[in-house]
């Protein structure tokens, strides 16, 4: 029997340079979709997969990253007395089991296979995920899930993928496929951010991976790679060289670029607009923003 998949690593060491000044004090992690903080959008998809587990590998300056998960009893305490129910249910959403939360620090910025490695006394020889939370997904059933359910048939390691344009090919890992079954394919070679011309296929890997423990140990003999850095796809793709199986997994939802300032955007307004609280004053007003833009060009 495939063992379930209980721990999950969030990588979050990173210094979100692309959003200063806004992350010049607050981390990347915590700036908001709406009303909640890109990492609880992780959590709660970690959590539907059955995560149980959750492994942080931050850095310096990450702090309010960790007082997120605290309990906040002055606060539990004002929204009680003013009868705030509803307000109360959503600050417990944040709130974490005694232990189920572990924060790892990645000393050295050597790259994302570094900082999963980071964590791997944590982890231990079991099957693990990993989120990348830059990467959100609007899903009716939430990605991991749907991976977990996948990953249950197939075994091996599996990567969240989708087709991007062969243009965009060299910010993605980029998947060789074998065999095309749909939803899931099997692949020969994977490659990190190639040149689209050397792009193997346009399907990219997206940030959410059930990996073997055997990825755990390729992360300690790998050489550093694309960009001269110790990446994870390099560590997943040696599963193939020693004929182990690595899957893409087209996920069903839309996902979002949350590194990116133009894909934080298109994630503000899609979960603004999915708001039932918000929706009607929100979509009048980006009619108006539409129809002045038409107007003025
Ligand atoms: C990372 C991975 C890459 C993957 C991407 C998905 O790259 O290294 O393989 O396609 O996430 O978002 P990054 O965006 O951190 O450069």
């Amino acid at each position: 029997m495939k063992k379930k998949v209980t721990k999950a690593i969030f990588p979050v060491a990173g210094l979100g340079t692309r959003f200063l000044p806004a992350t010049k004090s607050v981390p990347k992690e915590i700036m908001t979709l709406v009303d909640r903080p890109l990492i609880q959008y992780a959590i709660d998809e970690a959590r539907a997969a059955g995560i149980t587990d959750f492994i942080f590998v931050t850095s310096k300056g990450k702090s309010a990253l960790e007082d997120y998960f605290d309990r906040s009893p002055e606060l539990e305490s004002t929204l009680r007395k003013s009868g705030k129910d509803k307000l109360l249910e959503t600050l417990k959403q944040t709130y974490m089991e005694s232990g189920a939360i572990a924060y790892i620090r990645q000393h050295k910025a050597l790259g994302l296979g570094h900082a999963v490695w980071c964590a791997r006394r944590l982890v231990g020889d079991e099957p693990f995920a990993v989120i990348l939370p830059d990467d959100v997904i609007a899903a009716d059933k939430p990605c991991l899930q749907q991976m977990v359910e996948g990953y249950a048939e197939t075994g091996g390691c599996m990567v969240a993928a989708m087709e991007v344009p062969y243009e965009k090919a060299s910010s993605y890992g980029v998947l060789d496929i074998k065999d095309d079954m749909g939803t899931i394919v099997s692949t020969k070679g994977m490659v990190e951010k190639p040149k689209a011309e050397d792009a193997p296929s346009n399907l990219a890997v997206i940030g959410r991976y059930i990996l073997t423990p055997s990825v755990m140990k390729n992360l300690g003999k790998i050489d550093r790679g694309a960009g001269g850095e110790l990446q994870l796809t390099d560590a997943i793709a040696m599963e193939l060289q020693e004929n182990r199986e690595v899957y893409g997994y087209r996920f069903r939802g839309q996902r979002y670029d949350c590194g990116s300032k133009a894909g934080f955007l298109q994630a503000t307004v899609a979960y603004g607009l999915a708001r039932d609280d918000l929706r009607d004053e929100f979509s009048q007003f980006l009619d108006e923003m539409m129809a002045l833009q038409k107007a003025a060009q």
